[in-house]
């Protein structure tokens, strides 16, 4: 895991999506590591999919970190949402001279290139087509991934807890990761990044639910679409050369509010 440290010349560290589950803690980490950090989002008057604003708010960056998302099942929005956001900031970047562009995607997309898993696999296809520098860091869910699945998984009423194989990461150690990845040189494909141990999905879903005094029945199913079924066959599981992070899914539970 990488540690975290203060840099001899603080650089200018630009954040897509820096409002975001793992974007807030890329901010943070970046700040904390001793970088002035500028947060992309439309939040913040900056619009990845029109370009607005782009330009202006890359102006004098030294590198950025790509953790922006869309939320969707559908392989034609996720595709067409990673091809355009993140197409615009590589072009933005080239012209504002970025020396270095890293983007965060996920551990096994090319193994299960379906759905939302679609839209990664042609994101870090404009990222590796690109002409500048870069990094492209795979990691494995987050913990936050539980709770997520605990609210978006229902069938009415009911909450889902979906089966698969996973080796969840903090957030905040990701993001930890990006930020030291983003201050060094360009890397190409950097090592996986996944968590301490590997859990059970659905079991993650039930111990969130219980951890907040969801009282009815949360069920083990099998959801159905092919990304979802290659994430059951192992197909999210990192490989033996992984970096791995410090903070098991357990320990992430108890520091929950
Ligand atoms: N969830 C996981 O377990 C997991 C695991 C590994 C990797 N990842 C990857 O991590 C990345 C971040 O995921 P996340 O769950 O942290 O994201 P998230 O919480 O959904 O946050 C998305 C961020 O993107 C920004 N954004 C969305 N559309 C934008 C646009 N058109 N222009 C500018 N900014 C825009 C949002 O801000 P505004 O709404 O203000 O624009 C927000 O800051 C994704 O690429 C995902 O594939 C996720």
């Amino acid at each position: 895991m990488s540690s975290s440290h203060t840099p001899s010349h603080p650089l200018v560290i630009a954040v897509a999506g820096g409002t975001g589950v793992v974007g807030r803690h890329t901010v943070d980490a970046v700040r904390a590591q001793g970088h002035e950090c500028r947060v992309l989002t439309r939040g913040r008057g900056v619009d990845l999919v029109s370009g607005r604003g782009l330009d202006a708010a890359l102006d004098g960056v030294d590198a950025v970190i790509d953790t922006s998302n869309v939320t969707t099942l559908s392989a034609g929005r996720s595709t067409d949402f990673f091809r355009a956001a993140t197409g615009n900031l590589i072009a933005a970047a080239e012209h504002a001279g970025v020396g270095h562009l890293v983007l965060l995607s996920i551990v096994g997309v090319d193994r299960m290139p379906y759905d939302y898993y679609a839209g990664k696999v042609a994101q870090e296809a404009v990222v590796e087509a690109s002409a500048g520098p870069w990094t492209i860091l795979r990691a494995t869910q987050f913990h936050e991934f539980a709770g997520q699945l605990f609210s978006r998984a229902r069938l009415g009423p009911l909450h889902l807890a979906p089966r698969a194989p996973v080796q969840p990461i903090a957030a905040r150690e990701v993001g930890e990761h990006l930020a030291t990845l983003a201050a060094g040189a360009p890397g190409g494909r950097a090592d996986d990044l996944a968590g301490p141990r590997e859990e059970r999905l659905d079991d993650m879903v039930r111990r969130y639910a219980r951890r907040t005094r969801h009282r009815g029945w949360v069920p083990s199913v099998s959801l159905p679409g092919k990304q979802m079924k290659g994430m059951r066959a192992g197909y999210a599981l990192p490989d033996e050369h992984a970096v791995l992070g410090t903070q098991t899914f357990a320990d992430w539970l108890d520091e929950l509010d």
